[in-house]
């Protein structure tokens, strides 16, 4: 028994680089749906009801949509939503922006790349 058990580590190490490259926007959009979509429409020109619209969100600038309740923390933050951007916020938005009605966070950085992934591929 005792032999057999490093084979399914040592294959796990080899597996999850490969996986990790060709899957993030799939992994990120099954995270989107769980964690997110409650709030966010992510369609093109689909109308916001509790939170901003996300298509196109990677490039543009914080609470720039039409979407009418942004925080006024949010609006006057100046931030753009690059990647990095994008993953600092996810980390925990209300320490990037103290006052931003965003509370949702994604603590683990591999499942916050894959978001991210996602969110850029909204375009
Ligand atoms: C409970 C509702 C809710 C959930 C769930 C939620 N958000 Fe948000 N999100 C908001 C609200 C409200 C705002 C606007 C915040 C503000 O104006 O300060 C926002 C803002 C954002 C923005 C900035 C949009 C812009 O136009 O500047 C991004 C990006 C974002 N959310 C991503 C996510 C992601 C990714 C998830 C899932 C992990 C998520 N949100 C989950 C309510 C939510």
């Amino acid at each position: 028994m005792t032999l057999f058990r490093p084979m399914p580590l040592a294959l796990a190490a080899l597996l999850t680089p490969a996986l990790a490259s060709a899957q993030p926007a799939a992994e990120g959009a099954a995270i989107f749906k769980q964690q997110c979509q409650m709030c966010h429409v992510n369609a093109k020109g689909a109308r916001p009801a509790i939170a901003p619209n996300v298509f196109g969100v990677a490039g543009r600038k914080a609470g720039s949509t039409d979407f009418a309740s942004y925080s006024p923390a949010l609006k006057a933050s100046g931030l753009v939503w690059n990647a990095a951007n994008l993953d600092r916020f996810l980390t925990a938005p209300a320490k990037m922006v103290p006052g931003t009605r965003m509370v949702i966070s994604i603590p683990d950085a591999k499942r916050r790349a894959a978001v991210v992934a996602y969110l850029q591929s909204l375009k």
